[in-house]
């Protein structure tokens, strides 16, 4: 069993989307399980789950016991809530605060490995405390930029971040880049790409179209055939990925 974080210290990059479609189309072959670290709840509202979830990522930090919500074939949600802001600073009192989700996975480990293949967690832009949690544990982490000079600063700090967890906790925890919304028509997007092709983590980048700023996975969408050719694109990114993963 793999598992991926997706974060960056920058809003809006896209890290949801990312998540949301990469498991979408990693679940076709594997099993996955899906966690919303994020209090604004994004990527389980993407679902269809707003309120009345039992349990989720609160219970699961704060009692160590979530029963995830399957939300398609191979697919199973820990979904997110909105008092995770909350949860933060209870956790943040808690003695070795940054291993309660390694200790929770390390609990049920037999179960989870029966279960699923791949574990994919999607994080706020922050480096806080459920952040670190999913960085230590993670095999790799995602890191997404958008066309912004700031977005390459962002990715930069998430490289130290995951350096400095690396050491602390004596972890291996390796990198991607995926650069999102690239229109190549556009002098910030070229630039962007211009500067992450030298980085070792570069992966690839996801192009800025509206199917990509659906509620839905481009997988749950009918498609033109030009749509088609930019699902490829993506998948083509996912399976980069996939690769990395598998040579961790
Ligand atoms: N490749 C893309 N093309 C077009 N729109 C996109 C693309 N990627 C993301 N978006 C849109 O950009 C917005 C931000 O994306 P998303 O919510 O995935 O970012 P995020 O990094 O998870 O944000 P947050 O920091 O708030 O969690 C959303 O409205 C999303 O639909
Ligand atoms: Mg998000």
């Amino acid at each position: 069993m793999k598992i991926i974080t997706i974060n960056v210290n920058k809003g809006g990059a896209g890290k949801t989307t990312f998540a949301h479609n990469f498991a979408e189309w990693l679940r076709k072959k594997e099993r996955v399980l899906l966690l919303d670290f994020d209090d604004s709840v994004n990527l389980t509202h993407r679902y269809g789950y707003f309120s009345d979830i039992k349990t989720t990522v609160v219970s699961l930090f704060s009692e160590g016991v979530v029963e995830p919500i399957q939300v398609a074939e191979r697919l199973d949600l820990i979904a997110g809530h909105k008092n995770v802001e909350l949860l933060k600073e209870k956790v943040n009192m808690k003695r070795r605060r940054e291993e309660l989700f390694g200790k929770w996975l390390a609990e049920n480990q037999k179960e989870l490995e029966s279960k699923y293949d791949y574990i994919i967690i999607d994080t706020e832009n922050d480096e806080g405390i459920l952040t670190e949690n999913a960085i230590i544990v993670s095999d790799l982490v995602v890191g997404i930029a958008e066309a912004s000079k700031d977005s390459v600063v962002a990715l930069s700090s998430l490289r130290e971040f995951v350096n400095d967890l690396n050491h602390d906790f004596e972890e291996n925890t390796q990198l991607a880049f995926v650069a999102n919304k690239i229109n190549l028509t556009e002098a910030a997007s070229k630039e962007l790409l211009e500067v992450l092709k030298d980085y070792p983590e570069y992966s690839g980048y996801l192009p800025r179209r509206t199917i990509l700023a659906d509620e839905r996975s481009i997988y749950d969408q009918q498609l033109t055939r030009e749509q088609d050719k930019i699902k490829r694109q993506v998948s083509h990114v996912f399976a980069k990925i996939l690769a990395k993963v598998a040579a961790v």
